[in-house]
């Protein structure tokens, strides 16, 4: 799998009909898996510190999931491996994470098409890799891709006091929608949000997180 560099981003070659490049300034290519700086081990990352994007593959799953837990996302029963792994099988060139220059995984964006509408799930930043543009740059990747793909509008779920998220979204155009109500069914027991908890769920699935 081929991979080329764009600024300090190198961007993994995932699979699909017409890879995005429009818009993308591109500079020197880089061998892959060389990263053009190694940040100092252990420490913060640096102002500069380089990021791959690349895709997500089913491996990547128990350090995403650290992840999303690190980052205080709210999971539930659809989080499981089992469900994220028909997201991954259904729509593989939408499924992204940002890695270190070490290969550590430091971002994901998980994108979903339907043939009408574009979903995003799962976008999450490690703290200390936060404001440092990795979760606008799995964006830019992701929407170009949906839009590479037919797709006219994107949706996503940002649980109410998510102000990070608000601020995210609403600095790259993204608009809440109250024009219509969100609805939703839990299909099975245990996915409802806490000031929805469902009291048959198991303790630990009815714990509140933002996502
Ligand atoms: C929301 C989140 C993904 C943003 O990731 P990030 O990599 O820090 O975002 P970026 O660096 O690309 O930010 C781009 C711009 O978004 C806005 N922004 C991002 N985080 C912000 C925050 N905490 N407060 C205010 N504005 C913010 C800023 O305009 C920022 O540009 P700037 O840093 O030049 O001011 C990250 O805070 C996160 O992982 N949060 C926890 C998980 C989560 O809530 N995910 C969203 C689920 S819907």
């Amino acid at each position: 799998m081929g991979s080329v560099w764009i600024g300090s981003v190198r961007m993994g070659s995932v699979p699909m009909e017409d890879p995005p490049t429009e818009g993308v300034p591109m500079e020197e290519p880089a061998t892959e898996g060389v990263p053009r700086e190694t940040p100092p081990m252990g420490g913060r990352p640096g102002a500069d510190s380089p990021f791959a994007l690349e895709p997500f593959a089913l491996e990547d799953l128990d350090d995403a999931r650290a992840l999303w837990e690190r980052t205080g996302m709210w999971l539930r029963p659809s989080d499981s491996p089992e469900q994220m792994a028909l997201l991954l099988a259904r729509c593989p060139d939408l499924q992204l994470v940002a890695r270190d220059a070490r290969g550590v995984l430091v971002g994901t964006a998980m994108g979903g098409w339907d043939g009408r509408r574009g979903y995003i799930y799962h976008l999450a930043v490690e703290p200390a890799w936060q404001r440092r543009g990795v979760a606008g740059a799995l964006m830019d990747e992701l929407e170009a891709r949906l839009r590479a793909k037919g797709a006219m509008k994107a949706k996503l779920q940002i649980l109410a006091g998510n102000d990070a998220s608000r601020a995210f979204f609403a600095a790259r155009g993204w608009l809440p929608e109250d024009d219509c109500e969100p609805w939703g069914k839990e299909l099975v027991p245990g996915g409802a949000p806490p000031a929805h908890a469902d009291p048959a769920a198991p303790e630990g699935l009815r714990t509140r997180k933002r996502g």
